[in-house]
This record gives C-alpha cells, sequence and structure tokens, in this order.
C-alpha cells in the first residue's frame, strides 16, 4: 500500500499572558476543522499548537502575582489546554517554549546561526511597548512626549501602550542578506502567501524599501533561552517563538523522525497582524539553516468587536466558554467558521450571533431533521427503504445539488474558505427543504401514495446523511447527534461513505426525535450575551490599586525628597479656575514657589497661611501658566475631596521626610 500523504498544520503559539478569547478560539477552531477535514480525505495530519511562554511580559504578570514565571506559565498552559479540550480541538503536540527539547533546540539553532555569520553582536536603541511585547523607532510611535528642550523622553505605541527606551547590546540577524532570494521564492511560489493581498502588502511595506537586521537577543529581560556562549543575553522572542514549529517534530533533537516525517508544513494559520513575521523572518531563517520553507501561509483576519479588534489585553473580549455553556459547542465552532470568512475581518455581535444560531441551525438544519425523522416515523413506522433506483424531476434536483455540493464544499475547504464552504453545505440543506414543499409527502400519504412517499423520504434521509459528514469538521458534536437520529451509527464507516446513494438504507430511525438545535429567543439571549460580556471585562484599576500592585524598591522612593514647609502666600493664579500659588519656607533662606490645583477645595485660601504642609522639592521644575512651580504640595484625595497634607508644629521647617 502507498504511504499516506501527510499534512502537517499550525496555529501561532500564543502568550499565555490571559485568557484565551474567541480570537485565538477562532484560528485553533480553524486549524481543528482543516485537520478533520484532511484525515476525512485520507491524509496524515500533524496538528500543532501551543504557548509562547518567554518574555518581559509574562515576567511581569508573574510578578504581580508574586509567582515565579515558570509557576505562572505552568498554570496558564494548563488552562489553554482545558480550554482546547472543552472546543474538541485534538492537536497532536502542545508545545511549550519552555519545554526541554525546545530550550536545546532553539540554542543549537542560534549558535548555527552564529557560527555561520548570520547572527552578529551590535547595539539595539528602540522604544518598547510592555504590553505589545514589541519594540518601536521613534517614528512608529503614535505619539511622544518631549522635555523642555525637546528630548523625546517617552512616548505610545499605536496600540496606545505606554513605551520605554532601551539601549543595549543585541545580537542582529542579517535579514538583508537574503531579501532578494525571499523575492524569487514569492516569485515562483505564488500561493505561498494567502490571501493574496497580504503579498503585495510584505513586498511593498517591507522588502523593497530594504529589510533592516532584527535584534534577536536582550541583556534586560531574564525569563528567556540563555544565548549559551553569551548567557547575559537571552534570545528574544521571535527566534524562539518562530523555531516551535520545527523543534516540535523533534528538528534539534535526537529523534527527528517526525520532522523528516511531516516538514515542510502545508500551512501556517495566522493572524494578521503576524504575518510579517511568518513570511519574512521565518522564511529567511530556514533559508539559514538550510531547510525548505513551509508551502504556505494564511493571515486570517480579525474577530472584531464594535470598539475594534478582541484582545486579551484590551478586556473587550468575548470568551468561548460563556457561549459553549449556554448554546454548546457546535454554535460557536459554527459560528466562527462561517461568520466570518477566513482571510476577512468580521465583527462579532450578539444580535448577529443568535440570528444565525436560530436560521441556520435551529431553523434550516434542525427543522429538516426534526421533520424528516417525525414523518419516516409517522408515515412509514420509522422504516427508511433503500434509495430507488429511478427518481423524479425534483429528487433528480436534489441529487445533483448533493453532487454539486460535495464537488464545491471540498474545493472551498482545500483553499481553507471554510464560510464558502459551509454556504455550499447550506444550499444542499435549503434544496431538501425545498423538496419538502415540492414533493408535499402530507398530501401523498392523504392519497395513498406510499411508494412515492417512500422515495421521498429514503432522499430525504440521504440528504441528511451526507449533511452529516460535510460539517462533521467544522462541527463535531451535532453529526453524531444527527446520525443517532437516523438509526445510524457515526463509528461505521460504511455509512460514511459521501456520495448520494451509496448507502444502502433499510433502517429505523430514532421513535422520539429531539431539536438538536433549540430555537432561541432573541431579545433574551441578545441581553444574556451582552451582560456575560460585561462581567467579564476586568474593572479599571484604580491609581492607587495599580500602585499597590507595582512594588517598588527603597532606591526607589529615596529618590523623592519630601520636606515640610510653612506657607508664606497664598493667592489664585489669574486666569484660572485651578490653580493657586504658594510661596513657602523651607528653612534653606530662599523663597519657594509651587502651584498647586486646588483651588476649589479652598474657596478661602487665607486660612492656609502659616501652616506647615509637605512637599516634594526635588521634582524638576515646570511652567503652569506662565508660572515655575519648583515642587508638589502633598495632598491627599477621597471620594473627590482633597485635602493638604497639613501637619503639626512639631515638625521643623526644612525637616525631609523617610
Ligand atoms: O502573537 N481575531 O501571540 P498572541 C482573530 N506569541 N485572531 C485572533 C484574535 C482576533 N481578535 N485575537 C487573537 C502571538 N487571535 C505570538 C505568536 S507564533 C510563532 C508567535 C489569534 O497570543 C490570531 O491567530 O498575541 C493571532 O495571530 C494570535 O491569536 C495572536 O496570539
Ligand atoms: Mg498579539
Amino acid at each position: 500500500m502507498a504511504e499516506k500523504k501527510t499534512f502537517y498544520i499550525t496555529t501561532p503559539i500564543y502568550y499565555p499572558s490571559g485568557k484565551l478569547t474567541i480570537g485565538n478560539a477562532y484560528t485553533t477552531i480553524a486549524a481543528d476543522a482543516m485537520t478533520r477535514y484532511k484525515k476525512s480525505r485520507g491524509f496524515d495530519t500533524f496538528f500543532l499548537t501551543g504557548t509562547d511562554e518567554h518574555g518581559l511580559k509574562i515576567e511581569q504578570k508573574a510578578e504581580a502575582q508574586g509567582i515565579k514565571p515558570q509557576e505562572f506559565v505552568d498554570k496558564m498552559a494548563a488552562s489553554y489546554k482545558d480550554l482546547w479540550k472543552m472546543l474538541d480541538v485534538s492537536y497532536d503536540r502542545f508545545i511549550r517554549t519552555t519545554d526541554e527539547d525546545h530550550v536545546k533546540a532553539v540554542q543549537k539553532i542560534f549558535e548555527k546561526l552564529l557560527k555561520q555569520g548570520d547572527i552578529y553582536l551590535g547595539e539595539y536603541t528602540g522604544w518598547y511597548s510592555v504590553e505589545d511585547e514589541e519594540y518601536f523607532t521613534e517614528s512608529q510611535l503614535a505619539e511622544v512626549y518631549k522635555d523642555d528642550d525637546g528630548n523625546v523622553i517617552g512616548g505610545k505605541a499605536p496600540s496606545g501602550h505606554e513605551v520605554r527606551l532601551v539601549k543595549e547590546p543585541s545580537y542582529f540577524f542579517r535579514m538583508s542578506k537574503y531579501a532578494d532570494r525571499l523575492l524569487q521564492y514569492y516569485k515562483d511560489h505564488p500561493d505561498f502567501i494567502l490571501p493574496h493581498s497580504r503579498e503585495k502588502e510584505m513586498v511593498n511595506n517591507f522588502i523593497k524599501p530594504g529589510l533592516e537586521d532584527l535584534s534577536v537577543t536582550r541583556t534586560t529581560v531574564d525569563w528567556g533561552i540563555p544565548v549559551p556562549s553569551d548567557p547575559k543575553h537571552v534570545v528574544y522572542v521571535w527566534i524562539d517563538a518562530l523555531s516551535n514549529y520545527i523543534t516540535a517534530l523533534g528538528y534539534g533533537s535526537d529523534d527527528d523522525s517526525l520532522f523528516k516525517k511531516y516538514w515542510p508544513a502545508d500551512v501556517h494559520l495566522v493572524g494578521k497582524e503576524i504575518v510579517r513575521f511568518h513570511t519574512i523572518y521565518w522564511p529567511i531563517m530556514l533559508m539559514a539553516l538550510d531547510l525548505p520553507l513551509p508551502k504556505q501561509i494564511f493571515g486570517h483576519g480579525w474577530v472584531l468587536m464594535r470598539d475594534g479588534k478582541m484582545s486579551k489585553s484590551k478586556g473587550n473580549a468575548v470568551y468561548p466558554e460563556m457561549i459553549v455553556k449556554r448554546y454548546g459547542l457546535d454554535a460557536l465552532r459554527y459560528y466562527l467558521m462561517r461568520a466570518i470568512p477566513f482571510g476577512s475581518d468580521g465583527i462579532f455581535t450578539p444580535e448577529d450571533f443568535v440570528e444565525r444560531v436560530n436560521f441556520d441551525l435551529a431553523n434550516d438544519l434542525g427543522n429538516l431533521l426534526n421533520r424528516t425523522v417525525s414523518m419516516i416515523n409517522q408515515y412509514q413506522d420509522g422504516h427508511v427503504a433503500p434509495i430507488a433506483a429511478d427518481q423524479d424531476e425534483f429528487a433528480q434536483d436534489l441529487i445533483k445539488t448533493a453532487k454539486e455540493t460535495i464537488a464545491e464544499y471540498q474545493k472551498q475547504m482545500d483553499a481553507l474558505h471554510f464560510s464558502q464552504a459551509l454556504d455550499s453545505v447550506w444550499k444542499l440543506i435549503s434544496r431538501a427543504n425545498k423538496y419538502i414543499d415540492e414533493t408535499t409527502p402530507w398530501t401523498l400519504n392523504k392519497e395513498g401514495k406510499s411508494e412515492e412517499l417512500s422515495k421521498v423520504m429514503s432522499n430525504l434521509a440521504e440528504s441528511l446523511r451526507l449533511v452529516a459528514i460535510l460539517i462533521a469538521p467544522v462541527m463535531t458534536q451535532s453529526p453524531v447527534k444527527m446520525f443517532e437520529q437516523l438509526g445510524l451509527d457515526w463509528n461505521n464507516e460504511d455509512q460514511k461513505k459521501l456520495e448520494f446513494g451509496a448507502f444502502d438504507w433499510n433502517i429505523k430511525v430514532t421513535e422520539k426525535p429531539t431539536p438538536i438545535f433549540p430555537r432561541l429567543k432573541n431579545d433574551i439571549e441578545v441581553k444574556y450575551i451582552k451582560e456575560e460580556m460585561k462581567k467579564a471585562k476586568p474593572k479599571k484599576k484604580t491609581r492607587s490599586q495599580q500602585k499597590e500592585e507595582k512594588h517598588i524598591t527603597i532606591d526607589d522612593f529615596d529618590k523623592v525628597k519630601i520636606q515640610v514647609g510653612q506657607i508664606l502666600s497664598v493667592e489664585p493664579v489669574k486666569g484660572s479656575s485651578k490653580l493657586l500659588m504658594f510661596k513657602l519656607d523651607f528653612g534653606d533662606g530662599n523663597e519657594r514657589q509651587i502651584l498647586s490645583g486646588i483651588r476649589k477645595f479652598y474657596p478661602d485660601a487665607s486660612e492656609l497661611l502659616d501652616k506647615k504642609v509637605l512637599a516634594v522639592t526635588n521634582l524638576k521644575p515646570r511652567k503652569m501658566l506662565g508660572h515655575e512651580s519648583q515642587g508638589m504640595l502633598l495632598s491627599s484625595e477621597k471620594d473627590g475631596q482633597v485635602k493638604l497634607a497639613i501637619v503639626g508644629d512639631e515638625h521643623e521647617v526644612g525637616a525631609e521626610l523617610g
């Protein structure tokens, strides 16, 4: 027997930094559905997913919980595996970048590239956003903060997260060397990057303007894979992360039989925001390692919310658990694969979700099954006769639709067009529903045309058998239920031949069919989902809570100089409803001017004269409405009420707090 053709598919390895959303589920369910489909087509499949566990963000999340990074990622990885189990995601390996075989293999890869001169030591300067795990050049920042001399001292990433300047020795990957080879590869392999539009984006925005060398190590991060020959460096995310696709198969380990069998990957599924890493850096890494390139990278679109992309860090997410608990797993898997065509963006709304479940699942599919099984019981004691050889016009059209559906479905699935593949299945479902209207079995029954009636019943049952098989890669539970109600057995491969008439019925259906998708009450369910989404939103932390989470060292505290000062004069600042201008004595013979935005809390400011207060006296002076402020008065705030920190007379003017 000829060896089976192999099919190797991957998802990104997710950062275990928070609960996974239906966005992460989108990619993973797509990979799972494709694996099941390829299996059904006779392929020997390997499906890889996992977690990308190193980096500063993880280090900080662990610290915030007061646990070691390893303990943190162990917990997260376990919870991700639980989720995939709940979603019937049957991967062949769940790789973690902290797995020992991966760590060793990455070290080998790094040293090899270093030795060949593809990696060299240099210095990195850039702006880093911890939340995004991404470095930016100044021109990429969405906002910059400048000091009085116009130097950039901080800013915001395009995501809105704060960035900070980092300057450190770093190893770099010489990317530019491979640019021409990469462009040629794109030309020779027109389906390497899908959808095709993303290839143009890569070529025009990144490769043509000149590929910059990629910084691949950090000295300021501890939680990472150490560079063996220079261990103060850890390998920075992308070399570590991307390698997972080969290390998971044993590349760089003693036993690399899986690698030999399955590499190159047939397709890497990724979200569009990381297409660049997968279509530029990853192929170049593989060229440098002298390994074959993956056959295809599919950059799918985003599951959006009305307020933008759904993400783990943004707090606008829908979590799969809630949907599955209330509507069942197949409703979620179906919705994701049908509603958002692979390659495009799509907005999740509770309204759209409920509508799809009602129309497509409860009405079209659920009713067809329920009516069919009920009629078979009512009209012929539950018996389904073999498919007849001679069929009338209506039946012939139904059979033709079934044939076309199967061909169209396979064509679309092979192209990873899940939504279109399901469209074609629903065409068959509609056709079968129409067939009931055309043949009106109740009339045939009344008129005693039992032979015709029996043909109709068999044709309907046969259509449903095919539908069950076709939806099975996407929906893992309904096909089993459908088979059960039709009197079939999902584990019997003879009953799963994908051709109209390929199964010889002569079977009794179940006596008591139950709807596989109960109809949902629109208003109630929309409200339910909205409320669950609200509940899942992380509560916004107050400044005080944020401070509590971040421990500072005594050195940090020592940087702040707080002194007792006595108020010599106080007056409102002209043109401002908020500011008061104070002159204070700090016992050094100089009068110090400090502005404070507390005017509305002290309508009669003269009550403050002579009072002793606390002030930070080593803050960099700054101008407010043209007046210089040389420090900051301390005050307390609760429920919107602000009070200056006035101290008793026992405190000496100029005394320092500590
Ligand atoms: O990027 N819509 O991990 P990550 C569609 N560790 N897909 C979404 C999505 C959404 N709203 N949200 C997440 C990383 N995804 C790296 C990858 S791979 C070598 C390293 C999916 O946790 C989508 O597949 O940020 C996206 O690319 C991925 O999750 C990002 O996961
Ligand atoms: Mg991300």
